[in-house]
């Protein structure tokens, strides 16, 4: 499990999270959502390790991670799909799934099959520049590169954003299926509040680097989740 506590994260002089605190559990899907510019990005940022907090303490499998590098997390299970998606443009589809062997001992590097059933897209484009895909597929050769390091905690920036229906579609259902195996803890970071409820065990809302609403879903109000994201 996923224990953030009192986070509080600058940059520079600029304060984005204040006194964060969050959990996210294995087997389960909790779920961050806010406006633009209320810190989502930053918490994960803090989370995966990187961008070093100013106060507060992050833990993961009962342990203090707060100080270890973001390369050290990664090997501790912890993957980041960043927003905007970051993969590598001239790299083939193959060799941007491959990077994610960095973190694994030698004798498990390989893509394992079930990454193409997730994404059977990708099976078909193994060869092609990761920078000629389309934006859809860019996310989920994302996230099957985020895949192939087998994390225990899977982390998510706003996988949905600037993606056509059906794709989001696809992924949704993964992100569910991967919940389904009760392997991993995933934390996502939604602005569209209907993905969100549809996956999530576990919502909270944030406002101006702060988490102002939480709760197992069936226990917070629509109306008032709704109200925060409004502008
Ligand atoms: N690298 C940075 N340097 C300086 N300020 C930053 C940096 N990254 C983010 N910020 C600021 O920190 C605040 C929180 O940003 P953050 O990216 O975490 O928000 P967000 O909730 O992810 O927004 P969005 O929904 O647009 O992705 C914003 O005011 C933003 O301008
Ligand atoms: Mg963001």
């Amino acid at each position: 499990m996923l224990e953030v506590r009192d986070v509080d994260l600058h940059y520079g002089a600029a304060i984005a999270l204040r006194k964060v605190s969050i959990t996210a559990e294995i087997g389960a899907v909790t779920c961050l959502l806010g406006r633009n510019g209320v810190g989502k990005t930053s918490l994960l940022r803090a989370v995966v390790g990187a961008h070093p907090v100013s106060a507060g303490r992050i833990f993961w499998d009962g342990k203090d991670i707060t100080g270890l590098p973001i390369y050290e997390r990664a090997r501790r299970g912890i993957a980041w799909v960043p927003q905007g998606r970051d993969i590598f443009p001239l790299l083939s589809v193959r060799e941007n799934l491959e990077t994610g062997f960095a973190v694994l001992p030698r004798s498990e590097r390989r893509v394992p099959e079930e990454i193409f059933a997730l994404f059977p897209v990708l099976k078909t484009m193994l060869r092609r520049r990761g920078g000629d895909l389309s934006g859809g597929q860019q996310q989920q050769l994302a996230i099957a590169r985020a895949l192939v390091t087998k994390p225990r905690l899977l982390v998510l920036d706003e996988p949905t954003e600037g993606i056509q229906p059906s794709i989001i579609k696809d992924i949704g259902r993964v992100i569910a299926l991967l919940r389904g195996r009760a392997d991993m803890a995933i934390l996502l970071v939604e602005q569209y509040f209907d993905f969100a409820r549809d996956l999530a065990q576990t919502i909270a809302v944030m406002d101006r680097g702060d988490i102002v609403l939480a709760g197992r879903r069936e226990e917070l109000v629509e109306a008032d989740v709704r109200r925060l994201l409004s502008v």
